[in-house]
């Protein structure tokens, strides 16, 4: 460990961000094929729900009927983040890994801060606290209209969890909110037309990433 806990790892930290139905999740598996058939050591992972404590409040978050008060909310993301960064991002990133991520604390930031009652400068410092000041080191945005996110769900025949069920106004703020993170922070983010073909966009986080990676073979950022 080096004394600042923000860069602690030879590793590599990349998530995936983006409104309901952008594609995180096809593009966090393109990735990871890409990385494994370079010989890379991967984990990949999620929140919330990216471990067994996780499970049990995504359980709560996503699928509890009724209320869940504003900063109950904000609190159950924290704490599956805190647990999640404690016990498998942190010790990861330490070995040396990547770890390609779906959703993390600029989620938190999107949808408990920028869609309901709560600021946006504490549910970041709650995250930041919960992580002792973790950020990834690329933070990919797939960019999408909330009506063709809406179209893409309902080509789907999952039923809605309940955020995804929230009006689109809800995810227009949850868009802007995150394209203004992107903007606050340019080197960290990647952000992508997620209405481009899922090979494209790969193609542009594969490029992106193997600027960060080390030239060597070895695994670990560059720089
Ligand atoms: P999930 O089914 O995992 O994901 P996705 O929409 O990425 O396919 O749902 C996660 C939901 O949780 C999603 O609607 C966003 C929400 N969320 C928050 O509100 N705050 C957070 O901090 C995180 C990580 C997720």
């Amino acid at each position: 460990m080096t004394a600042d806990p923000r860069h602690p790892h030879a590793g590599l930290f990349v998530t995936f961000e983006g409104g309901d139905g952008a594609g995180k999740t096809t593009q966090a598996g393109l990735l990871e094929a890409w990385l494994r058939a370079a010989g890379r050591a991967v984990v990949r992972t999620r929140e919330p729900g990216g471990t067994e404590v996780g499970v049990l409040i995504r359980d709560i978050v996503l699928h509890h009927r009724g209320d869940v008060a504003p900063r109950a909310e904000a609190l159950l993301y924290a704490a599956d983040r805190a647990h999640h960064v404690e016990t498998v991002v942190r010790p990861a990133l330490a070995r040396g890994d990547i770890v390609i991520q779906d959703r993390y604390l600029d989620s938190s930031v999107a949808y408990q801060g920028a869609g309901r009652v709560l600021g946006r400068d504490e549910v970041r410092d709650l995250s930041l606290w919960a992580t002792q000041g973790l950020l990834p080191d690329l933070t990919v945005l797939l960019d999408l209209d909330p009506s063709a996110a809406r179209e893409r769900r309902d080509a789907d025949d999952k039923p809605f969890d309940r955020l995804e069920s929230e009006q689109d106004d809800f995810h227009a703020k949850v868009r802007a909110e995150f394209l203004t993170l992107a903007d606050a922070e340019p080197d960290r983010f990647l952000v992508l037309d997620a209405r481009r073909p899922a090979e494209e966009l790969s193609r542009a986080v594969q490029a992106r990433i193997a600027t960060l990676l080390t030239p060597a073979g070895d695994v670990g950022a560059a720089g």
